[in-house]
């Protein structure tokens, strides 16, 4: 009886059923790859899609659209398509959603929108309601977007697309920003520090994982509101001032009071764990580059509370 309520508590929130979920959460979404290779605009670890989106040839338009959206926001995280000019001169320009029949003779991992295909066919597979879940499929990873009709896989397909492709979109423009916050602290960069405060796609990228997750956030305990609301005077107030004021001293202490915060929701230091999965340790490792770039070793930043640096 209460299994049955949670579940359909977890339907009335638009929350489908997660049957893997650190998979899901782990899952490679997007790689770095160096673009424009032989041209004047190359550039290293671009964050590029490494996976199409694929839907079966017998689906109705509304579960197409859905990949569409799913691609928008992959879009809002990835800063290119992964273009070369070699493969560009040859005609072939890369793309993100394609049917299924054409995205199993590639080699990349799959998001399939839909049940009417050969993939959820073959595995024999079977859904009691709007439904993510990961499978292995010919030495490739599947993320499927299921339910028992069209309707209910639009629910997934939109749940994907905004609360956790969105949502990491955000986050790891945020968290990415932040590292290079605390590089540009350090070499006295102020006037660029302050810019990347405001850069709607810097450190203010989280303003839309942060809304997306608002009804989540609502929910929180009084104490985790107040992690939250620390971490935001901290990152949007606190700072700039003392980089107005030329304080780097004091912008370095406020950053590391931000930091452990981060601490306190991922790893649940002194309050709920509320980030209940390891991260992906090809996605999330870029930091460290980035921090690597300003000289930064991994201690400058993870010791005392702060310390857990394995994945
Ligand atoms: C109020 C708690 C809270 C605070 C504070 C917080 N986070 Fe998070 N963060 C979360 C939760 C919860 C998730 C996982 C959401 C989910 O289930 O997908 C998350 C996920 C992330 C992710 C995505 C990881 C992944 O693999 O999907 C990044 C990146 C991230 N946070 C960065 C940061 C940084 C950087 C800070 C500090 C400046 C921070 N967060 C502060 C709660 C928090
Ligand atoms: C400029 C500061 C900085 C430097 C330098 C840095 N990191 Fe981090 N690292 C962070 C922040 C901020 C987080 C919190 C975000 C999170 O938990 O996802 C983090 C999180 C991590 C995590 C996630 C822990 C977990 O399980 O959630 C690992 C692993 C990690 N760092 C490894 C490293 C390694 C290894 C190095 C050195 C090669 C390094 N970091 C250098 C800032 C830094």
């Amino acid at each position: 009886m209460i299994l049955l309520f949670v579940f359909l508590v977890g339907l009335a929130f638009g929350k489908p059923i997660i049957e893997n979920f650190s998979e899901l959460k782990r899952f490679p979404f997007v790689t770095y790859k160096r673009v424009w290779v032989g041209t004047p605009a190359e550039s290293e670890e671009v964050a590029v899609p490494n996976v199409v989106i694929a839907y079966g040839s017998r689906e109705p338009a509304q579960v197409v659209a859905v990949a569409g959206e799913i691609a928008y926001y992959l879009g809002q995280w990835t800063e290119d398509v992964g273009i070369n000019p070699r493969e560009v001169r040859k005609g072939r320009i890369p793309r993100v959603i394609m049917p299924l029949k054409r995205a199993l003779e590639m080699k990349k991992h799959i998001i399939l929108v839909g049940t009417r295909n050969s993939v959820v066919r073959e595995l024999g597979l079977t859904f009691r309601g709007p439904t993510l879940k990961v499978v292995d499929y010919k030495g490739r990873k599947v993320l499927i977007v299921g339910g028992r009709n069209s309707g209910e896989v639009v629910r997934a397909g939109r749940f994907l697309a905004t609360r956790i492709v969105g949502f990491k979109a955000g986050a790891y423009r945020t968290f990415f920003s932040f590292v290079k916050l605390r590089g540009l602290i350090e070499k006295g960069n102020y006037e660029a520090a302050l810019q990347l405060i405001e850069d709607p796609s810097g450190l203010s990228a989280c303003g839309k994982n942060m809304s997306l997750a608002a009804p989540m956030v609502l929910r929180f305990p009084p104490d985790v509101k107040k992690v939250v609301r620390k971490r935001n005077r901290i990152m949007y107030v606190d700072i700039v001032r003392a980089l107005k004021e030329g304080n780097g001293e004091e912008a370095k202490r406020l950053w590391r009071e931000a930091m452990k915060t981060c601490y306190m929701c991922h790893q649940g230091l002194g309050i709920e764990r509320l980030r209940k999965f390891i991260p992906n340790p090809e996605i999330h490792s870029k930091h460290q580059r980035i921090a690597r770039s300003f000289g930064l070793d991994c201690t400058a930043c993870h010791r005392g509370l702060t310390e857990i640096r394995g994945y």
